[in-house]
Parts: C-alpha cells; structure tokens; sequence
C-alpha cells in the first residue's frame, strides 16, 4: 500500500482533505495526523477490524490499550460509561487539550481499544486538524502515536513517514505539533486518582481543580505482570537508536571521552554553555524552560536517528515538578531495551 500524504493547513484544515480522511477512516483505514501533542494513528474506536490495523502497523504489543479521541461530549457518551464530577471539571478546564482521562467504558468499546480492561483512556485533542477530522468521521477515533512500537513519536508528517510509510493509508501533513510530547494521562477510578504517564499538564494543576490529591504511578518497573496499569509506563518506550546516558550535571567530559574513543556522538546541552569537539559530535542547545525543551525533544531525537549518532549524551533538567515530563520521556529513551 502507497501511504498518500495530504497537506492541510493547520490553523484552518481544507474542508475536501478533511472529508477525505474521514472517509478512509469511516471505511476502517489508517489516518495519521497533527494533534497538539504528537501526530496520532486514528482508526475508528468502534470498529474492532480497523483498530486492529493500528496494532498491527505499529508492531504494539495487544496489552497496550489505546486513546479514545473525541470531538465533543456526545461522542464521550459513546465509549464512557459513568463521568464523574470530576472529569467534568477537569474537561471544563484543560479540555479541548493534552489531557486524557482513564474511565469505565462502555461495554461496546471493542476489547482491543481497552487491552480486555474494564476502563478507557479519552482525550479531546484542541488542535484544529484533529478536531475536524473527528468531527467530520463522525465516530469516536482510537490513536496511538504514529511510530512504530518502541520508537520515538512523531512530531512531524516525516517522522510518521520514517517508520509508518507504505504501512497506512494516509497522513494529513499539518506541520509540526504546537506542544511537542504526549498528553497527561490521569485515572479516575482509583481514589486518589493516579497520574499515568506526566505531561506539560501537571499533576498539581490537576490536584488544584479537583481539590484532592493526586498519587504518582511508580514510572518503569511495575511490579504487576497483568493487567498492565498503563503500558506507556513500562520502559524503552521512546527510544532513539543510538544509546542514551543521562546525566546531571555537564555532559562535556562524557563527550571528550567518547570522542576520543571514535565515537559520533549527539549531545543535547544547555543553551549558553560552552561545547567541545567538532566534526563528530552533533550538539544540541536545548532551551531553559519545559514547555519549549518538550516542543523541540523529539524532533532532536529524530535528527540524531537521520544523522546516524552511535551515542546520546543529555544533560537532564533540574528534578523538579515542572520538568516531570520533560524528565520522564528522557528517562524511558535511556532505559535499556
Ligand atoms: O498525546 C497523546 O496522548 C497522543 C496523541 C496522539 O493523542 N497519544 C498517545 O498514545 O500518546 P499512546 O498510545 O502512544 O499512549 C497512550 C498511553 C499509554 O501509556 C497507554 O498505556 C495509556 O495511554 N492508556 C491508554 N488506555 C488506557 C487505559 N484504559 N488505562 C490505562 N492506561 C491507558
Ligand atoms: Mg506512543
């Protein structure tokens, strides 16, 4: 299969690209495209057959449950089952946004969205292209992120191409997502909710609007074999190809020495800090703030695939609440496979 590539502008999506992503998505084929997070792989979540699809263009391990993506509240009542108080307020607040909430479902959510569990993870994306598209498929969309299992997520229509072309019928090219890493995922059926995966919406902001508190998942080693909690937990979940070190102070010693043993290495820094070695090393100065550093992550990531790096070296940002997700996502693309 060709994948045929549509652009579409992404503040104002043409009316004839939208209408035909909907339609290869009403007749249960893969459409990626820009949500303000990462680029999504969207199947219909109803459609048992076309989610499927996902899993198996994506190589995605069956006991990964999916997003369900919806447009607005009616769509909701399609795949969950009972919506507290407290996802209204939180839906009143950050929706439409990156933040997905994990509650029962609906016993017509295939089992293949949920990984057999009892709950389903919803989010309604605010980027004008994903909104179009769900509302114009008219059915809830179930989607990942567009990269192959165990790869980096794609911020633009060219990293979806990298590991998904020829492998799904078509990606809207919206340019690249305003935010840069995926939504917050927070489940609200355990008391106090749980934060599953962090995200540039924060657990306090989240403790702030329910007036409760918020416990952390224990990121990477979960104990539990099945069912798993939520899989973006486990680690190696967004690795580059080349081996990364985190480290938490300069990396530049780390550099020098690799250099000097014949290595190409990448090398995300600080901005406004001195570099070392030219020719093999490709540096990177990564901004000082959370929200910019989490928009250019994977985009530097992928640069280091293209340019063929044999090591990565991160100088990882301070241990604080506001780096939490930036932190998470440099910590999974280090942890061994
Ligand atoms: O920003 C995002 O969330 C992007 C865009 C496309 O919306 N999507 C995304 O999907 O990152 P994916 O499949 O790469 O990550 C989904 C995360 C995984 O950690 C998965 O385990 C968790 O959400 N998840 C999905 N359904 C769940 C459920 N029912 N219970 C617990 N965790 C769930
Ligand atoms: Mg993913």
């Amino acid at each position: 299969m060709t994948t045929r590539v549509l652009p579409v502008d992404p503040l104002d999506p043409e009316p004839d690209a939208i209408a035909a992503a909907a339609g290869v998505l009403r007749a249960g084929g893969l459409v990626a495209f820009p949500t303000e997070t990462v680029y999504g792989l969207g199947a219909a979540a109803l459609d048992a057959g076309a989610v499927e699809r996902i899993f198996l263009a994506k190589g995605r391990p069956a006991t990964n449950p999916v997003i369900v993506h919806v447009a607005d509240l009616s769509q909701l009542e399609q795949v969950v089952d009972v919506w507290p108080e407290s996802a209204a307020r939180l839906a009143r607040r950050f929706w439409p946004g990156p933040l997905s909430l994990v509650l029962p479902r609906r016993p017509e959510v295939p089992d293949v969205v949920t990984a057999g569990g009892a709950t389903v993870a919803v989010r309604m994306p605010a980027h004008p292209v994903a909104a179009a598209l769900i509302r114009a498929a008219g059915v809830p969309i179930a989607a990942p992120s567009a990269n192959r299992s165990l790869r980096i997520s794609p911020t633009t229509a060219e990293h979806v191409l990298t590991t998904l072309a020829d492998r799904i019928e078509l990606v809207l090219d919206g340019g690249s997502c305003p935010r840069g890493i995926e939504s917050t995922v927070l489940d609200l059926t355990t008391d106090p909710p749980t934060l599953l995966r962090p995200g540039l919406i924060t657990a306090s902001e989240l403790s702030e609007i329910l007036g409760t508190r918020i416990q952390l998942a224990e990121s990477g080693r979960e104990k539990r074999p099945e069912p798993v909690r939520s899989p973006g937990l486990s680690t190696r979940h967004y690795a580059p190809l080349a081996p990364v070190e985190c480290v938490e102070s300069s990396g530049a010693a780390r550099v020098r020495q690799l250099l000097a043993a014949g290595h190409r290495v990448g090398w995300m820094g600080w901005e406004g800090t001195e570099r070392v070695g030219h020719g093999q090393v490709e540096a990177v100065a990564m901004p000082r703030d959370p929200a910019a550093y989490a928009l250019r992550l994977y985009a530097v990531l992928h640069r280091f695939d293209e340019c063929g790096v044999e090591r990565i070296i991160v100088e990882m940002p301070p241990d604080t609440e506001p780096w939490r997700a930036v932190r998470d996502r440099l910590q999974r693309a280090a942890s061994p496979a």
